[in-house]
């Protein structure tokens, strides 16, 4: 079995074009990650597949784009002014500051083989609280009234436009809003590559419901977002659920689960879905005084309960990199290969060639790619050996390779390669765009043991 490290899903990442370290020509940006193409292209998948199994495909939930600076009255409601903190230690003598409950798991500046207070001449700080949320000032004043944050989660924005959409949209409860976008925590330890960093693309859907409702659908939540990751081809063996014991849940929560993949450093939380009750309706009702309920027929009338989903894009990419990095010896050559879901990979298809120099050959090959890109994100390639460009198709996770060779100037026919199998069969090139189609829609599982 692959031993798959943080390393190489780096190094990997880096090579083909997926991230970055963000502003590298200055020396880097602390834990910031910019995406190239073939990262774009698979992030663009995963937000839309999440998109589609929470909007499209149902017909309760409806879609939200809020902004990222509001008014900063929505995070004194939401307890994130006075609560969204974590206990910071700083090293006098090495000067690096630590997570006060994460010293067991750091390093010393001076000596790494030893924790941050080992050695005789580390000299921690007291703990003390640290705000995790960025600063920023709105408008020309700088001043204690024009002092805002960049939100550090989208869930706020979703309920404070309860109302709106409750009316707007006409929806009662069981309902859920979802929202995409960007979030920002000033984290005292990011890293591990994408799996904590200060700036990510989060995936939350708030779902309201009638507060008697509330343990059934936090467990329907719990298991749809778990077959989500099946269906997407995540190895049930990397994936666990786990509750969360009383004393560990946040502060708004009667009830949380962590779906947990196995990342190369351990059992990490890649989801979250918690029951939030009514606590966040409430605190925005008390604060801005207007009443954020449901009122029904009669006198039907109550505060309804959160469910809430939440996942960053970021930790279902290493999740679904790690997932499909394999690394094996194919006719005594090394070949490393990215065994992503057909829908989640970048690229569905390429289109090779087999002699860059053959016209002839050049000219069906460009005539198939403008055929099956009127549908699909796929690569012409006729740079390099073939060998070469199957191997760059294969780290990059490209499911199908087609490829026009001598046989396809006599017959029109084309060899059609499986990323993972490495089968080959014959196809009329006439055929391969209803091939392909039928292809991508299959199920898939992966090989890796
Ligand atoms: N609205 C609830 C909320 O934000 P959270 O557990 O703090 O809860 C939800 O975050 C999800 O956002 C996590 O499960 C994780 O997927 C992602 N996430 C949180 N902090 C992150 C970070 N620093 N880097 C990458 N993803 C992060």
């Amino acid at each position: 079995m692959t031993d798959v490290t943080m390393d190489k899903i780096v190094s990997l990442s880096r090579r083909r074009g997926f991230v970055f370290p963000s502003s590298e020509i200055y020396g880097g940006m602390g834990s910031t990650y910019d995406y190239g193409h073939y990262g774009v292209l698979m992030k663009n998948n995963i937000r839309s597949l999440w998109f589609r199994a929470m909007v499209q495909e149902r017909d309760d939930i409806v879609a939200l784009d809020s902004a990222i600076i509001l008014n900063p009255r929505v995070w004194e409601a939401s307890g994130h002014v006075g609560g969204f903190t974590d206990p910071l230690v700083d090293c006098r003598t090495c000067k690096l500051r630590f997570r006060a409950d994460q010293l067991d798991q750091s390093s010393c500046g001076r000596k790494p083989s030893k924790r941050p207070g080992e050695t005789a001449d580390c000299d921690l700080t007291d703990a003390r609280q640290f705000n995790l949320m960025f600063k920023t000032q709105v408008g020309a004043l700088e001043d204690e009234s024009s002092t805002a944050y960049l939100r550090p989660e989208t869930a706020q924005g979703i309920f404070v436009n309860f109302k709106n959409v409750l009316q707007l949209a006409r929806r009662k409860p069981p309902f859920g809003i979802a929202q995409v976008g960007k979030s920002f925590r000033n984290e005292i330890t990011p890293g591990n590559f994408l799996f904590r960093v200060r700036e990510f693309e989060q995936m939350e859907m708030e779902f309201f419901v009638p507060p008697a409702d509330a343990e059934r659908w936090y467990r329907y939540w719990v298991d749809a977002r778990f077959d989500w990751y099946l269906k997407y081809g995540v190895r049930e063996s990397m994936l666990r659920k786990r509750e969360h014991g009383e004393e560990e849940r946040s502060h708004y929560s009667s009830g949380t689960t962590d779906i947990e993949y196995l990342y190369p450093i351990g059992w990490s939380e890649l989801e979250g879905v918690a029951n939030r009750g009514d606590f966040d309706l409430t605190q925005h009702t008390q604060h801005s005084g207007t009443k954020l309920e449901f009122v029904g027929e009669g006198d039907e009338r109550y505060t309804p309960y959160v469910i809430e989903p939440a996942v960053s894009i970021e930790r279902i990419f290493v999740a679904m990199l790690v997932d499909g990095y394999d690394e094996e010896v194919v006719a005594e050559r090394d070949r490393t290969v990215l065994r992503l879901h057909p829908a989640v990979a970048p690229v569905k298809a390429a289109i090779l060639p087999l002699i860059p120099k053959n016209g002839e050959m050049v000219e069906k090959a460009r005539g198939l790619h403008e055929e099956l890109r009127k549908k699909h994100v796929v690569e012409y390639d006729d740079g390099g050996q073939i060998g070469r460009r199957y191997r760059r198709q294969d780290e990059i996770g490209t499911p199908f390779a087609f490829t026009v060779d001598d046989q396809t100037l006599e017959d029109d026919t084309v060899t059609v390669r499986d990323r993972d199998s490495l089968a080959q069969e014959r196809l009329p090139i006439g055929g391969v765009a209803a091939w392909l189609e039928e292809a991508l829609a299959r199920p898939w599982r992966t090989p890796k043991a």
